[in-house]
């Protein structure tokens, strides 16, 4: 009986969250990962460019939660699943990429046009950005700075737990919740605005740097990232800068019931890691 629910990006910010939150309501979650926790006994090995492990990822999976990481080749995989017969797909995309555009856009169409109960959800940044291994967390511990190109644009920074938990809803509600869905945090801030909830949380000072987005690209490279990572990070900087990301939404709440996590409180449960390398 297919009665498993396949979560790809299992070892990441949102993944984690959904397994977790999957096996809390006694759901069975296979955990994906090209790296499987051999303590775990519903974890696979699976790969999106090695087509080998999507047979074995997939045996007995009902539905599949989607964590495309950039550039793979997405396709093979999905036909793969919906040649199985799984119905139902959890796609996480960005409120940055609508339906169609490249990269995650494309991925969107795809799920939507290969499955028969999609949902897309389609967070703003995350919250783990601060904390975690990317470049804004390092800057803030190396260099007690948040260097963006957004200027006073504000954005929705979300908790990837708040993402997990409508995917968990997604994954398991016995009616779709289909749909394009933006899910955002509480509130909207700048990221000068973040600076200062930093800083009070740090003790310390932390300052918003504005540069334009050339410059933020070109740190990032001499940061050592790649010169595709860093253009691709930087020109999402413009989207916040405009205003076009200045957005809040009630989904986390109209669909799991919680009260999305703020980013003092998020902050406050994470000011080790604000700190120091994770
Ligand atoms: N960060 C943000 O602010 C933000 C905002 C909106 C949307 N998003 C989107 O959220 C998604 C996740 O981003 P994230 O930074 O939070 O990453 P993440 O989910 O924390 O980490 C990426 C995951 O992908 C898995 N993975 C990577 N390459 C793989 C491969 N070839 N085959 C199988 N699994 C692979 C990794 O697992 P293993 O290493 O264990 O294999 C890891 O679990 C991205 O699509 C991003 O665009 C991010």
């Amino acid at each position: 009986m297919s009665d498993s629910v396949l979560v790809t990006g299992a070892t990441g910010n949102t993944g984690a969250h959904v397994v977790a939150g999957l096996r809390e309501r006694s759901h069975r979650a296979r955990a994906a990962s090209r790296h499987p926790d051999s303590a775990d006994a519903d974890a696979v090995a699976f790969d999106w460019s090695d087509d080998a492990t999507f047979a074995p990822a997939l045996t007995g999976v009902r539905a599949v939660y989607v964590v495309a990481p950039a550039g793979a080749a997405d396709r093979p995989f999905l036909e793969t699943a919906a040649a199985r017969g799984v119905r139902r797909v959890v796609l996480l995309s960005s409120s940055a990429v609508a339906r169609g555009e490249p990269g995650l856009g494309e991925i969107h169409d795809l799920v939507t046009d290969l499955f028969a109960e999609p949902t897309v959800l389609r967070p703003s940044w995350f919250m783990q950005n601060f904390v975690g291994d990317h470049p804004l967390a390092e800057t803030i511990r190396r260099a007690r700075e948040i260097v963006t190109a957004t200027g006073d644009g504000r954005l929705g920074f979300i908790d990837a737990a708040d993402i997990a938990a409508t995917a968990v809803e997604a994954l398991t509600a016995t009616e779709p919740v289909g749909g394009d869905l933006v899910l955002t945090g509480p509130e909207s801030l700048s990221y000068p605005e973040a600076a200062a909830i930093v800083s009070e949380v740090l003790g310390r000072p932390v300052r918003h740097v504005d540069v334009s987005t050339a410059e933020l690209a070109r740190r990032l490279t001499a940061a050592g990232y790649s010169a595709e990572f860093s253009s691709m990070l930087a020109a999402l900087d413009e989207r916040i800068r405009t205003g076009e990301q200045d957005l809040v939404t009630t989904t986390v709440r109209d669909i799991t019931g919680r009260t999305p996590t703020s980013l003092r409180h998020f902050l406050a449960g994470h000011a080790s890691r604000l700190a120091s390398s994770p």
